[in-house]
């Protein structure tokens, strides 16, 4: 009997320790199942981050990759058949497919020089467990923080590569027109001699006696085509700087208006609505009766432009070193193809004798004469707007 006992209790102490045992193996095993889930999310999470390191690196166009991030966001996500996302930046919403918005949201900023410029958010589907924000796992969080910091590094990229690609753009016309300017200072200052000339013979010739009438015609011809000829070489020189100035102070808003009133019945009688913005007292030193051809000639540009009516908007402003005017009309607009021409001389799209003013060669030349800058922006069909920047009055 007694060994019988002893039996049982040895049986029963041997059934312990395997039931410990298989507790033991069990823990192993879920801990084991732990780390494999667990290594599952990493590994999607991780592909994720690198499909999203791909599109910016291969897709130059922002919409697009924006696009693609979000749809590629969901699948970092541990649930993710139960996830959506969404991207804002500026005023621009990309949304992953079948997007639907909860309350149970995970969200980053993105950031632009420390401004926030928009948010990328996962959303879960609410009736997943108990529907609260701690279904995220630390991991995701950082994440979401990964990818918006990716976001925010690529569209600075993209805007500095914008500026970079117009800095170059500007010094390459800027040199285009330099290369211009010389070559016309050169054709004009030789030509501007024997046409002296030919007026002076013409002139004395036509003070001769007895001068036939055919010749007297003839001559008054060679005279006026001379004229005619100075005209276009004084633009030239003007394009290229070879005028002087004769600088003196001037209120801008002033000489603006002084220049504009021959325009004001024109304006009514077309339909155009002139408005004027200006900043009191901005004064620049600067030779008044060229800066005047400079209003002129962009304020009639600008009311050729709008043969349906529009508005036209002169505005001044003023910062710490410069003086800024600008001219802007709601007109035709300038194509991307011709809008790098427009300074050229003699770029006109207008037919013979429609374009009037000195044109905006010259206007180029007695910008860059002062000291001062000018910049067209244009949209075809929206208009058009030339910003002038001027030293403010010299000390
Ligand atoms: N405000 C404007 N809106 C649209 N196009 C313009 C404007 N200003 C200038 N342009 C374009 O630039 C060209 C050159 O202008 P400009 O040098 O003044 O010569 P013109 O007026 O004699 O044609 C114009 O023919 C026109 O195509
Ligand atoms: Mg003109």
């Amino acid at each position: 009997m007694e060994t019988i006992d002893i039996q049982v209790e040895k049986q029963q102490q041997l059934i312990k320790k395997l039931q410990k045992r298989n507790n033991k193996l069990q823990r192993f095993y879920d801990e084991y199942q732990r780390v494999c889930r667990n290594e599952e999310e990493r590994i999607k999470e991780l592909n994720c981050l690198y499909q999203v390191a791909r599109f910016v690196v291969i897709e130059s166009n922002m919409d697009a990759a924006l696009d693609k991030i979000v749809c590629i966001v969901p699948h970092g996500w541990q649930y993710t058949k139960d996830a959506c996302a969404r991207i804002t930046f500026k005023e621009n919403i990309y949304l992953s497919p079948g997007f639907f918005e909860s309350k149970v949201c995970q969200s980053e900023k993105i950031l632009i020089d420390n401004q926030a410029m928009g948010a990328i958010e996962v959303f879960y589907n609410p009736e997943l467990a108990s529907g609260s924000n701690d279904l995220f796992l630390i991991e995701e969080r950082n994440l979401l923080k990964g990818i918006a910091n990716i976001i925010s590094s690529y569209v600075e990229k993209q805007r500095n590569d914008e500026n970079t690609k117009l800095i170059h753009q500007q010094l390459l016309h800027a040199d285009r027109l330099a290369s211009i300017g010389q070559l016309a200072a050169g054709v004009a200052h030789e030509l501007n001699e024997p046409l002296g000339n030919i007026l002076g013979l013409a002139q004395l010739s036509l003070k001769l006696a007895k001068l036939p009438d055919q010749a007297k015609k003839d001559l008054g011809k060679i005279e006026d085509c001379v004229i005619y000829s100075r005209e276009i070489i004084k633009k030239l020189m003007e394009f290229s700087r070879q005028s002087s100035l004769c600088k003196e102070k001037i209120n801008l808003n002033e000489l603006i208006d002084n220049s504009i009133t021959f325009l004001e019945a024109r304006c009514i009688k077309e339909g155009i609505e002139m408005l004027r913005q200006y900043t009191e007292n901005i004064t620049i030193t600067a030779d008044p009766n060229q800066i005047k051809q400079v209003i002129t000639n962009l304020t009639i540009n600008a009311t050729q432009a709008m043969k349906n009516g529009g508005k036209l908007i002169i505005s001044t402003r003023k910062d710490s070193k410069n003086a800024i005017l600008s001219i802007e009309d709601t007109g035709i607009g300038i194509s991307g193809e011709n809008i790098s021409k427009t300074f050229m001389p003699f770029f006109t799209t207008k037919d013979v004798g429609e374009g009037t003013g000195p044109g905006l060669s010259v206007v180029y030349g007695i910008i860059k004469n002062h000291n001062g800058d000018i910049k067209v922006s244009s949209e075809p069909g929206k208009g058009t707007i030339f910003e002038i920047c001027l030293p403010l009055e010299e000390n």
